[in-house]
């Protein structure tokens, strides 16, 4: 592999595992209905509430109360993203380390769901919260054969079994990625590096998945932005017949099915009503088991030649985030 002469991303093992997964998230539509159907229709999540200006869905095979809040908005993008800390004591430690890195805004207890929630913003000012008390999810007209499941198989379009990544755009890759690994104790799996050696691209894992947490330089100088959710599905061949479903109901598919270099995730980037990127994704039997992981460093030379199976990265992957930002 080229030697880049930047900066380590060592993580410290001690510090692994404090945060336990992302989710629930908050995502912003200006088309609050039909980006409710297609997630219910199309995507197979249900909707377990509603408030004046919200949906609340769930994916079948997620645990808790709910997956993702869609919010009625202007604009579409990301809202709060909420990470469930691995156990009370973790959650202190990680306020301790917000709150020394002046990111913190304080413990609320009003959000849907979840108990004692402390929220702040990572460096760009994208919206976080951590908690660790949350409603798990109780069945009610789709409760599963087996106990051991979070609800039945719902059979119906790409059945995504649960939320699996946020990738957001940042102004500043550097900031971002030592708030992850100094702050919040997460590691970085794999990146890509400029010709100069600097962040362009971090992925960041907080278990053993290979990645939770993504940031991507934002093209356009503008901060708080989205590039795309992800959801995960059983296998490939799901992926395949979710382009069909999304081919037959008039959804942008924008780029794949295909396989990434970078993780080797099989993908599908979709547009849903409100314009949010939504990815479709299996990583197979992937995971990083290695506690002593050693990032993996991609140059603009790796990058240019496509992805895993030479499929080049379509104009629109390297322009369109939300909220989109009109002329530029
Ligand atoms: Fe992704």
């Amino acid at each position: 592999m080229t030697e880049i002469p930047h900066r380590q991303l060592t993580h410290d093992p001690n510090r692994l595992r404090d945060i336990a997964h992302v989710g629930p998230i908050e995502l912003f539509t200006p088309v609050l209905e039909e980006t409710r159907d297609f997630f219910v229709d199309l995507m197979a999540l249900t909707e377990v509430d509603r408030d004046g200006d919200s949906v609340y869905l769930h994916a079948w095979d997620d645990y808790q109360g709910y997956t993702i809040r869609l919010v009625q908005r202007e604009q579409a993008g990301i809202g709060c993203t909420f990470l469930r800390a691995a156990s009370p004591a973790a959650l202190e430690r990680e306020v301790a380390d917000i709150e020394a890195s002046g990111f913190g805004r304080g413990w609320v207890d009003d959000v849907r769901g979840l108990g004692r929630t402390y929220l702040f913003d990572d460096p760009d000012g994208h919206p976080m919260g951590i908690y660790w008390d949350v409603e798990k999810y109780v069945p009610m007209d789709d409760a599963p054969s087996l106990k051991n499941q979070a609800a039945k198989f719902p059979g119906r379009g790409a059945n995504v079994r649960r939320l699996d990544h946020v990738n957001y755009l940042t102004r500043e890759v550097p900031a971002v990625s030592d708030f992850l690994r100094d702050t919040l104790g997460a590691r970085c799996t794999e990146r890509i590096v400029t010709d100069e050696g600097a962040d362009a691209a971090i992925w960041f894992s907080v278990g053993q998945k290979s990645y939770d947490l993504v940031y991507t330089k934002d093209w356009t100088g503008a901060n708080g932005r989205l590039h795309h959710i992800a959801f995960a599905t059983d296998t490939r061949e799901d992926i395949l017949r979710a382009c069909d479903v999304f081919l037959d109901a008039g959804v942008h598919i924008e780029t794949g099915p295909h396989k990434h270099a970078i993780q080797q995730t099989f993908f599908l980037y979709v547009w849903e009503p409100g314009g949010n990127r939504i990815e479709l994704c299996n990583a197979g039997a992937r995971l990083i088991l290695d506690p002593d992981w050693q990032t993996v460093n991609w140059t603009s030379a790796e990058r240019a030649k496509g992805q895993a199976w030479g499929l080049k990265t379509i104009e629109s992957f390297h322009t369109h985030g939300t909220p989109v930002i009109e002329g530029v």
